[in-house]
């Protein structure tokens, strides 16, 4: 089978910069090597880029920074899911920050149309323009994707459709602002915090997430921010927030949406190199794909 590799060198959506060169270390620290090992046919020549000219006029009375570049960016990223999705690849998005995934999801959605999300990150990304602290549009990727901010998913790719709450499943929230927790404890979404992932276990946490994210569904997004493992084996990140899942949990995390088999594609976000010490959030990421895809230690 056939993974299309789509490098997304974008970090504006970040309150601080970096993430735009994810892709490529990514890329360097072996990734396309170890997808080959594993038997896969690989491309990985396709990298969105920043319209010259952005047709999207600024909101300028948006309180969130840079948000007609997220748009523009993400719009470029969503036709080019849409292609791979229609081609029969599977897409595996490496961010840059994670407004990009407005874009994959909305991509996504103009084919699957009742999509499963499993969204692994210490945050939830589900402020709006509203609520958001920051103004930071990586904080409001998922309400995006929900349909619940002011900018829409049909804005960014027509065709595209809100995810539905139910189907949406959070693991490994640690850090959430105050509109986040309202919104979470009202709309349906379930969320696994750092809380359950000890009380329960991984596996089982895991577990009820594909079985959540995968009912009623004809597909299933991982969108995996690596800041959901802890700053101590991810340091590589804008916002690391202590306590995260062990090096141990991500991996298995990971083997277990492989042995599931229903994973349809997949974004990894939130890694900036100039925060990372030796390139060991860069060589992570390459390892904990590796899991996602198949790999096993003996
Ligand atoms: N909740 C904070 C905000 O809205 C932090 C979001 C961090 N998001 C991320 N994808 N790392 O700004
Ligand atoms: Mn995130
Ligand atoms: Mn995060
Ligand atoms: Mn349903």
């Amino acid at each position: 089978s056939a993974i299309t590799v789509i490098s997304v060198p974008f970090g504006m959506g970040a309150g601080r910069p970096g993430s735009e060169m994810g892709p490529d270390h990514i890329l360097k620290f072996g990734l396309v090597k170890k997808l080959h090992q594993l038997g896969y046919e690989v491309s990985y020549d396709k990298r969105i880029l920043l319209p010259e000219h952005i047709e999207i006029a600024a909101n300028i009375s948006s309180p969130m920074k840079h948000e007609a570049e997220a748009i523009a960016i993400s719009s470029v990223l969503a036709r080019e899911v849409a292609d791979t999705v229609r081609q029969g690849g599977t897409p595996l998005i490496l961010g840059g920050d994670h407004s990009i995934s407005m874009g994959t999801l909305s991509g996504l959605t103009q084919h699957y149309r009742e999509l499963g999300v499993i969204w692994f990150d210490a945050h939830s990304d589900l402020n709006t323009e509203a609520t958001s602290p920051s103004g930071n549009m990586h904080g409001i990727s998922l309400a995006v994707a929900l349909g619940l901010a002011g900018i829409k998913p049909q804005e960014i790719a027509s065709g595209a459709v809100p995810i539905k709450p139910e189907h949406c499943v959070i693991i490994g929230a640690r850090d959430l602002d105050r509109g986040e927790k309202a919104f979470i404890r009202s709309c349906g979404i379930t969320c696994f915090t750092m809380h359950e992932i000890d009380r329960l276990g991984i596996e089982h946490v895991v577990n009820e997430a594909l079985r959540i994210a995968g009912d009623g569904t004809d597909g299933i997004h991982l969108s995996f921010d690596i800041d959901s493992v802890d700053p101590i084996e991810a340091p590589g990140t804008g916002t690391p927030v202590r306590g995260g899942v062990s090096y141990r949990e991500a991996h298995l995390a990971l083997e277990l949406m492989n042995e599931s088999g229903v994973i349809t594609s997949a974004d990894f976000v939130e890694v900036n190199p100039s925060l990372d010490h030796n390139n060991q959030t860069s060589k992570l990421v390459v390892d904990l794909i590796g899991s996602l895809f198949g790999s096993r230690i003996l």
